[in-house]
C-alpha cells in the first residue's frame, strides 16, 4: 500500500465521543481503538480535538452543468462540497439539457467520477424537459451507470396530480422516491417573497404558504394511496410542518428536507431589496423558522440539504424583480446545523447532525457507501471538524462559483479541517488535496 491510501488518525472524538485513533487502509476503516499502534510507517494525522462524523451527503445540490458552466461546474461544486465536509451530493435535474435521459445522467456521474472529489449523484427529472407533460424515461436513468434513485423537477412543481400520481407509482420498482419542489404556480404567479404584511409594505408580490402546504397534503394523499416513497424538498412553513407530521403519524412513507437558510434566515431581510436574500421557498417568518429547527430536532423533517443554487454573478446582481432566485450553501450547511443543533450552552448535539447531515440523507437516496458511521469495515468517508474554530464568510473566497451567499461576513462556528472518501483524503488543512 502506497502512503496516500493508508492513515492513522490520532485522537479524533467519534460524534464528539471519547477520543480513539482510526487506522485506514483500502478505502475502509480498517480498525478503530485507543492508542493504536502500527508498525509500518504510514502517514498520521493529528486529529486530537477534532470531532469525527461520516462524510456530509446533499440530496439538493444545483452544479449547473451541463448548460451554465459560468455559474459553477461539476468541478468547482464539488470543491465547495468537499470543503464543507461533502463525500456525497445529489446533483439536481434543473439543467441545460435537463437531466432527463440515462445519457445525460451517466454524463453528469462521469465528469463527477473524474473529479473524483464528491461522489456525484445525479437527480433525474420526472418529466421530460421539466415541462410537467410526461414523464421521463425514469427506468432508463434508473438502470444506467449513475443509478438514479431520486427523481425531481426542484425549481418547478409537478403540478399534475395524474402525473405525480404515475410517477410515484413507477419508481417503487426500484425503490426510488419523487423529491417534490412542492409550489402549486397557480398561487405563485410573479411571487417574489413570503406572502404577508411585509409584502404588502414592500410591495413585492406574495407566495403564500398555502402554495406549498395544499401540494404537500396533496402530495401526501398520493403517496399513501399508491404506496409509494416521497420527499419534500425545502419545507418553509410551520403549516407543511403539521402537514408532514400527520402524514407520519399515519404511517405515509414521506421525508422532508429544509435548507440552511430556511432554519436561520426570515423575511424581513428583503426589506434591504438585496437579491441576495430571493429564493424560492422565499424566507418565511421567525414562527416558520422556529417549527423547523423544533421539526428537525424531533425527527418530523428528516434532514439537512443544502438547495445550493449558485448563479452568475448578472443573474443576481440585479433588481429584486429580475435576480434569479437561490442561494449557495455547501461551505456553510455544517456550520448552520451546528448553530441550529446545539443547546445554546455550547453543546452540541453531533449524533443528531450525524443523523440530518449523511445518515439519512443516504438513506433517502438510497447510497450504501454513504452515512454508515465511524465503523470497523465501513467506508473511510467521513470529515473532522474543528470545533473550536469558526469561519468568517467572505464570498471572494468561497470555492464554489456563485457569490450569491447571504451569509457574508458572519462568523460561523465550526471549521472541516478534512475530507477523506474512501480513504482518500479530498481535503487536508482545510485546503482542496487537488
Ligand atoms: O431558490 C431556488 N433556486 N429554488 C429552487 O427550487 C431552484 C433553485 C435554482 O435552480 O436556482
Ligand atoms: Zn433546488
Amino acid at each position: 500500500m502506497t502512503a496516500q491510501t493508508e492513515w492513522l488518525i490520532k485522537g479524533l472524538r467519534p460524534l464528539g465521543n471519547d477520543p480513539v485513533d482510526l487506522h485506514v487502509k483500502d478505502g475502509v476503516i480498517a480498525a478503530i481503538g485507543q492508542d493504536l499502534v502500527l508498525d509500518n510507517d504510514i502517514q498520521t494525522l493529528d486529529a486530537t480535538g477534532l470531532v469525527g462524523l461520516p462524510g456530509l451527503v446533499d440530496l439538493h445540490t444545483h452544479l449547473r452543468e451541463p448548460g451554465r458552466e459560468d455559474a459553477e461546474t461539476i468541478e468547482t461544486g464539488s470543491r465547495a462540497a468537499a470543503l464543507g465536509g461533502y463525500t456525497a451530493v445529489h446533483a439536481m435535474a434543473n439543467t441545460d439539457p435537463v437531466a432527463d435521459t440515462a445519457g445525460v445522467v451517466e454524463q453528469v456521474w462521469n465528469i463527477g467520477r473524474h473529479v473524483g472529489l464528491v461522489d456525484v449523484i445525479p437527480v433525474g427529472a420526472v418529466t421530460t424537459g421539466l415541462k410537467g407533460e410526461r414523464l421521463a424515461e425514469l427506468g432508463a436513468m434508473a438502470d444506467s451507470a449513475a443509478r438514479v434513485r431520486v427523481f425531481s423537477d426542484d425549481g418547478i412543481c409537478v403540478g399534475d396530480p395524474g402525473l405525480m400520481r404515475r410517477a410515484l407509482e413507477y419508481v417503487k420498482a426500484f425503490d426510488g422516491v419523487i423529491a417534490q419542489h412542492a409550489e402549486d404556480a397557480r398561487l405563485t404567479g410573479g411571487a417574489q417573497m413570503n406572502e404577508g404584511v411585509l409584502s404588502g409594505k414592500l410591495g413585492l408580490a406574495g407566495w403564500p404558504s398555502v402554495a406549498e402546504e395544499s401540494i404537500i397534503a396533496r402530495d401526501c394523499l398520493l403517496a399513501q394511496h399508491v404506496g409509494s416513497r416521497l420527499h419534500v424538498c425545502h419545507v418553509s412553513t410551520a403549516g407543511s410542518v403539521e402537514l408532514i407530521r400527520w402524514a407520519k403519524s399515519k404511517g405515509i412513507n414521506v421525508t422532508a428536507e429544509v435548507t440552511p437558510h430556511h432554519l436561520l434566515l426570515t423575511e424581513d431581510l428583503a426589506e434591504s431589496y438585496d437579491p441576495v436574500y430571493k429564493v424560492n421557498p422565499p424566507l418565511r417568518r421567525g414562527e416558520d423558522v422556529d417549527a423547523l429547527r423544533e421539526a428537525l430536532r424531533d425527527g418530523t423533517i428528516d434532514i439537512i440539504a443544502t438547495d445550493h443554487a449558485p448563479h452568475a454573478v448578472e443573474d443576481k446582481e440585479c433588481e429584486w424583480a429580475y435576480a434569479r432566485p437561490g442561494m449557495v450553501g455547501l461551505e456553510q450547511a455544517l456550520s448552520i446545523a451546528i448553530m441550529t443543533l446545539s443547546d445554546g450552552n455550547g453543546a452540541v448535539d453531533w449524533e443528531s447532525i450525524a443523523r440530518v447531515t449523511s445518515i439519512d440523507p443516504a438513506r433517502i437516496g438510497q447510497l450504501t457507501e454513504h452515512g454508515q458511521g465511524l465503523m470497523t469495515g465501513a467506508p473511510a468517508s467521513f470529515v473532522l471538524v474543528d470545533p473550536a474554530q469558526s469561519q468568517t464568510v467572505d464570498p471572494a473566497r468561497l470555492a464554489s462559483k456563485g457569490r450569491n451567499t447571504p451569509y457574508a461576513g458572519l462568523e460561523l462556528p465550526g471549521k472541516v479541517v478534512a475530507t477523506f472518501l474512501r480513504g482518500t483524503p479530498t481535503v487536508l488543512d482545510g485546503k482542496v488535496t487537488k
